[in-house]
């Protein structure tokens, strides 16, 4: 019963219908145990500290862009623009067999971000809006890693 309404409420919400419950996130320090270059080198960035912006209650509308999860549908899972605001919820997806095949963990929730335009379109969710004057760069590093230019 519980389970159903948690179900009925995402779909009126008009949330993805596959993220029912806080169980299908794992959170980014999870992530971090098997891409721990990514995982501090996104540490390094404005997207891990959103929570500094905010007080002890943050405004669910403001956490639909500054936080990870369901706002404003549900709770945040977590205060930060974690490694699944972008690549998606990971509980399905976060298995090391399951990661080796692309098709395998798409299929299982991780977004396909290899094109520019999918690229420019997850970005674009929470950016178009922005307050800065500076456009906007989709292509913008989110996780540089030592090697890369
Ligand atoms: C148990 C270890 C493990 C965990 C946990 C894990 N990954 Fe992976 N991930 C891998 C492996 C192994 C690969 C494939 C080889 C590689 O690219 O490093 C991979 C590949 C990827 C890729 C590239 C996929 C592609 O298109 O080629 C992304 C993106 C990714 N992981 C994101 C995540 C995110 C986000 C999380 C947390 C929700 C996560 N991973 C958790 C092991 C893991
Ligand atoms: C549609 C997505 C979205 C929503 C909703 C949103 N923000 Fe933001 N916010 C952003 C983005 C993206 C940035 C980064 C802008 C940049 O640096 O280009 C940002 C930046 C900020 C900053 C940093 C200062 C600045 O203006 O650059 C503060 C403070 C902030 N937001 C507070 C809030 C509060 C408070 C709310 C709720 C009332 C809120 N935001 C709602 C997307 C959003
Ligand atoms: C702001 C969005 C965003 C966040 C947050 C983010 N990523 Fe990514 N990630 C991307 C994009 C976009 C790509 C596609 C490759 C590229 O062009 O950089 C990517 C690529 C990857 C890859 C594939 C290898 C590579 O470097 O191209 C892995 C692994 C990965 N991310 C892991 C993570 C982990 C782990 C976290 C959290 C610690 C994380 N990402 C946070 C957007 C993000
Ligand atoms: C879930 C919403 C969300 C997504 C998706 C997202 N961002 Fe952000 N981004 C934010 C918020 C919120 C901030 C502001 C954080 C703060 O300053 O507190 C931000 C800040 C940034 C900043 C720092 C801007 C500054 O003024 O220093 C860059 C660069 C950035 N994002 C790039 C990207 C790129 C590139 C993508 C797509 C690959 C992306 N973001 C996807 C929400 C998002």
């Amino acid at each position: 019963m519980r389970t159903l309404v948690a179900v009925s409420l995402a779909l009126a919400a008009g949330s993805a219908a596959a993220y029912a419950s806080r169980r299908d996130w794992t959170g980014s320090a999870a992530c971090g145990t098997c891409h721990p270059a990514h995982f501090a080198a996104w540490q390094a960035t404005p997207h891990a500290r959103t929570a500094s912006r905010f007080g002890k209650k943050p405004d669910p509308k403001c956490l639909a862009c500054h936080a990870t999860g369901e706002a404003p549908a549900g709770p945040p899972v977590a205060v930060e623009v974690g490694c699944e605001a972008c690549h998606g919820a990971g509980a399905a997806y976060a298995e090391d067999d399951v990661m080796r095949s692309p098709v395998v963990a798409r299929a299982l929730g991780l977004t396909d971000l290899a094109t520019p335009a999918a690229r420019a379109k997850l970005c674009a969710a929470c950016h178009l809006r922005s307050t800065k004057k500076t456009p906007f760069d989709p292509a913008a590093p989110v996780h540089t890693l030592a090697k890369a230019p």
